[in-house]
């Protein structure tokens, strides 16, 4: 009956409510195995495929998970809201705009055809090539510069020191060739802002930070409460970058299913092919949740399946 509660509709009787949503969903997903680990990265055909989390936090910093909360493994794609949000907070939502540009492509996530089409123009940060860009353009001079702002920034939204997952960044750096193509690409057009390996470098680097699905769900919450760390109380960005990185995630966040996903949840969301989603509920919560199998368009299925039930029971689409 819930359905079509406002967002602000939070009350204390909704969280009684989200444990048993999220116990749910697990249950009914727990044995699900479709879809296939990525495996254009080789590490990551190696994770466990049985892995599942759900993690809930809400505007308190109260935790509701259930499965493999503490499972490490990459955050991938989804250290591309960071960057973003990093660039927005130091260079204002215009620079991102203009730069790069906030336009679904349509495409699959590491499309060349559309950069060549588009002479590297509106693209958007969350697909690989406008990521690069977006990398390339963080804050300081070098190389070591720009990768302290942006674990630095992972840290802050996670609420703790994290690290990077050396064996996945390795084989990554290994067989990236694709991401090369893709920079080199983008500098061809001007469209490049630091020197192209070494920002595939970087990129690389941030998608192997290794999280659990609470420092996920963290992230989520952090961005839920407009940019302040709900535990840490550390504001990491401020509410003005939040609106404008949350419609990136809402139009852009599932690659070429993002108009499915938005369709059926209402949410912003960014998926990382580590198997990691996470989910904004702007004002409310942060959900995240993990399952290294993806479908077709580099989605973990269990994932989306876990956040679009838990989101309907708790009628937590403002739409
Ligand atoms: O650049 C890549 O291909 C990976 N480091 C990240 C891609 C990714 O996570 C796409 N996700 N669905």
């Amino acid at each position: 009956q819930k359905k079509h509660a406002k967002p602000n509709a939070a009350t204390s009787s909704d969280k009684g409510g989200i444990e048993g949503a999220v116990n749910e969903a697990y249950n009914k997903y727990k044995d699900l195995k479709e879809g296939k680990n990525a495996d254009y990265i080789p590490e990551l055909a190696k994770v466990p495929s049985e892995q599942f989390a759900i993690v809930v936090i809400a505007p308190d910093g109260k935790v509701y998970s259930k499965g493999d909360a503490d499972a490490m493994y990459s955050i991938q794609s989804i250290s591309k809201v960071l960057t973003l949000a990093r660039d927005i907070e130091d260079f204002g939502p215009k620079a991102i705009q203009d730069k790069i540009g906030v336009d679904p492509t349509g495409q699959k996530f590491n499309s060349a055809v559309f950069v060549e089409e588009n002479k590297g123009k509106e693209l958007n940060p969350l697909v690989n090539a406008g990521a690069i860009a977006a990398t390339s353009m963080v804050k300081g001079n070098t190389y070591e510069e720009k990768w302290n702002t942006i674990l630095q920034t992972h840290n802050d939204f996670a609420g703790r020191q994290l690290s990077v997952n050396d064996p996945v960044y390795k084989s990554e750096a290994a067989t990236n060739q694709h991401n090369q193509a893709l920079a080199s690409l983008m500098n061809s057009f001007e469209r490049m802002y630091f020197d192209p390996a070494k920002s595939v470098d970087i990129y690389t680097k941030q998608c192997a930070i290794n999280i659990n699905t609470k420092d996920l769900a963290m992230i989520a919450a952090t961005l839920a409460n407009g940019g302040t760390n709900p535990v840490t109380k550390k504001k990491v960005v401020s509410p003005e970058t939040v609106a404008h990185v949350l419609p990136v995630m809402a139009t852009c966040g599932l690659y070429d299913d993002s108009g499915i996903w938005f369709y059926n949840v209402g949410l912003p969301a960014k998926s990382g092919v580590g198997g990691g989603i996470m989910a904004i509920v702007p004002g409310q919560y942060g959900i995240a949740a993990f399952s290294p199998r993806l479908d077709e368009a580099g989605n973990s299925v269990r994932a989306q399946k876990a956040i679009t039930d838990i989101v309907n029971k708790l009628g937590l689409n403002p739409y």
